[in-house]
C-alpha cells in the first residue's frame, strides 16, 4: 500500500489549499481568512491509528452497551455546552449561515440522544428451536475499526450520524473529514475524547482522498462508510469489496418537487426557496427540479424570483451560503452556461456574484426553465440552481403521472416532494416516487434524526444502508446466532412428524 500524496494533491496544491504537506482551510465567505491548518497524516501515522483502533476495539466492544451509552451522554453534555462555539467554527469553515450551523450542531446532539437510548436496547432476537430443551437467540456484535470518509457540506453532523450508532454498537472509528472543511470533524472527535472515551476509540486522520483510500484498504479496518460523490463511492466500494468489508454509501441526489394546481402556493414558495437555496444548494437533498403545472407556473415563478433575489442583499450575505471553493463555483457556472447554450431559459441569477472585494465564493440564486433530458435536469449541480420543468396536461391525474415519470427518470433516488391538497393524489405520489425520502407538502431537505426517520437513498444514491435512524445499527453490527442445548443429549436438527 502506498500513497502518492504529491500526485493526488496536485489539483488542490494548484488551488493553494495544500502547502508543505498541510491542509489550509479557508473561509469560503471570506477567502482571505485562514480558519485552520492541519498536518497531513503519513502512512506510518495512519498505521499507528489503525493499530490503536484495533487495540481499543478489544475492550470497547466488551464494555456493556449501557456503559458505552454513558460515555456518549457525557459527550452530549459537552456538545450542548459548546454548541455556540462549535456552530461558530462550522460557520467559518463551511460558510453556511450561523442559524444553519447551529441547526447542524443540534443534529449531533439529537442523533446522540437517540443512540444513547439504543444502548439500553440494541435488541437481538430469540426464536423457536426445532428441538425440545434448546434455545436459539441472535445477538448484535460489533465489527471492528470503522473508517468514515465524509463531505464538507455537513462536516459536523454527518460524522455524528456515523459515529453514534458505530460507538453504541461497540465499534471504534477513524474519521477522515473532507480536506475542504476538516476542523469541525476534528473538534467532533476532540469532544468525544474530552468525554473520556478510551484511547483509540475515536480518532481522526487528515488528508485528501489517498488517506481515505489507505484506511479503507488496510486489513485492520472492517467497515467503510462514505458520504460523497458517486465517483468516490464507487471507488471506495470496489476497495471494500476486494477486502470483503462492509461498505455504507450516501452519495448524490437530483431531487424533484412536484406542484399540482391545487397546492397551497404560499407553502410551496417557502419550501422551494429553502429546498433549493438553503446551504447554497449544497445538500444531497437539495431541491434541484421543480415540476409544475403551466397554469400556475408563471404567477408562482414571479414570486419565487423576487424571494430568491432577496437572499443576497447584504454584503457579506447573512442568510445565504457561499460555495465551498473556486473549483466548485466554476463547475456550477459552467453547468448553467452549458444549460443556456442547450436552450434553457434563464429566469434569474446565472452568474458568479462579485461585490468587488473578492470576499467570498457566491453564486446568484438561479432559476432556469429547462426541458427534461438536458444535462441540467439530470446531473447533480450541488449549487443554488433550480431547473423548472413546466407541463401542460388536461387533468391533475395526467399531470401527476407525467411528473412522476420525469421525477423517477434519473440515476439517483434520494429525496422527492409533492405539494397538493388532494390527499388521494398526494398519497399516490408518495408511493410512486423512487427514492429513500419522500415529503408530502414539505421540502426535500431537512430530514429529521433518530427513530423512524432513516436517512438514505435508492439507486445510485447508495447501496441500501441507512443513517441517523435505528436502521443504522444494521450497518454497524453483525449477527451472532447462539444455540443453547440443555437436553443433555445429542439432538440432530430435523423435523419429523410421521
Ligand atoms: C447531505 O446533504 O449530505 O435532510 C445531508 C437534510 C439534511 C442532511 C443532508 N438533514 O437536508
Amino acid at each position: 500500500m502506498t500513497i502518492n500524496t504529491v500526485e493526488k494533491n496536485k489539483s488542490l496544491e494548484e488551488m493553494g489549499l495544500i502547502e508543505d504537506g498541510k491542509i489550509i482551510n479557508l473561509n469560503p465567505a471570506k477567502i482571505s481568512e485562514i480558519v485552520s491548518s492541519h498536518e497531513i497524516d503519513s502512512e506510518a501515522q495512519l498505521e499507528q491509528k489503525l493499530i490503536a483502533a484495533d487495540k481499543a476495539f478489544k475492550t470497547w466492544s466488551k464494555t456493556p452497551a449501557p456503559t458505552r451509552a454513558k460515555y456518549l451522554s457525557k459527550a452530549n453534555e459537552i456538545f450542548t455546552a459548546k454548541k455556540e462555539e462549535l456552530a461558530l467554527t462550522l460557520h467559518r469553515e463551511n460558510g453556511k449561515p450561523l442559524e444553519e450551523a447551529r441547526g447542524e450542531i443540534q443534529e449531533i446532539i439529537d442523533v446522540f440522544e437517540f443512540f444513547i437510548g439504543e444502548g439500553r436496547r440494541l435488541y437481538g432476537m430469540t426464536g423457536q428451536s426445532e428441538m425440545p430443551n434448546k434455545t436459539i437467540m441472535t445477538t448484535r456484535e460489533a465489527l471492528g475499526p470503522c473508517v468514515f470518509i465524509t463531505a464538507w457540506n455537513f462536516p459536523a453532523a454527518v460524522p455524528a450520524w456515523k459515529a453514534a450508532p458505530a460507538l453504541i454498537a461497540g465499534n471504534t472509528f477513524i474519521l477522515k473529514p473532507s480536506e475542504l472543511a476538516p476542523l469541525s470533524g476534528k473538534l467532533f472527535v476532540d469532544v468525544l475524547n474530552e468525554a473520556g472515551l478510551p484511547e483509540g476509540v475515536a480518532q481522526y486522520a487528515m488528508g485528501t482522498g489517498s488517506v481515505g483510500e489507505y484506511l479503507a484498504k488496510h486489513p485492520l479496518s472492517k467497515l467503510v462508510s462514505v458520504t460523497g460523490s458517486v465517483e468516490v463511492g464507487r471507488h471506495v466500494a470496489q476497495i471494500a469489496a476486494a477486502g470483503f468489508k462492509k461498505c455504507a454509501l450516501e452519495l448524490g441526489g437530483k431531487n424533484s418537487t412536484i406542484v399540482l394546481r391545487d397546492a397551497n402556493l404560499e407553502l410551496v414558495l417557502d419550501g422551494v426557496l429553502w429546498g433549493a437555496y438553503g446551504t447554497g444548494g449544497q445538500r444531497c437533498t437539495s431541491t434541484s427540479r421543480l415540476i409544475i403545472e403551466r397554469s400556475v407556473s408563471d404567477g408562482f415563478l414571479k414570486q419565487l424570483v423576487a424571494k430568491a433575489q432577496d437572499l443576497y442583499t447584504d454584503k457579506p450575505a447573512i442568510n445565504y451560503a457561499p460555495i465551498i471553493n473556486k473549483k466548485q463555483l466554476e463547475k456550477i457556472d459552467n453547468m448553467v452556461q452549458r444549460a443556456i447554450k442547450e436552450g434553457a431559459e434563464l429566469i434569474c441569477g446565472g452568474k458568479i456574484l462579485d461585490d468587488g472585494s473578492n470576499s467570498g465564493y457566491y453564486y446568484a440564486p438561479t432559476i432556469l426553465k429547462a426541458k427534461h433530458g438536458s444535462e441540467i435536469t439530470k446531473k447533480e449541480v450541488f449549487g443554488p440552481v433550480l431547473s423548472v420543468i413546466e407541463l401542460e396536461e388536461n387533468t391533475k391525474e395526467e399531470f401527476l403521472n407525467k411528473a412522476l415519470e420525469i421525477a423517477n427518470d434519473i440515476e439517483y433516488g434520494l429525496s422527492n416532494a409533492v405539494y397538493t391538497q388532494d390527499f388521494n393524489l398526494g398519497m399516490q405520489a408518495v408511493h410512486a416516487f423512487e427514492s429513500g425520502l419522500v415529503y408530502l407538502n414539505a421540502p426535500t431537505i431537512g430530514a429529521e434524526c433518530g427513530g423512524a426517520s432513516q436517512f438514505g437513498g435508492w439507486k445510485n444514491t447508495g447501496n441500501g444502508s441507512r443513517e441517523s435512524g435505528v436502521a443504522a445499527l444494521e450497518t454497524y453490527t453483525q449477527y451472532k446466532t447462539i444455540a443453547i442445548d440443555y437436553s443433555g443429549k445429542l439432538q440432530r436438527a430435523q423435523i419429523d412428524i410421521d
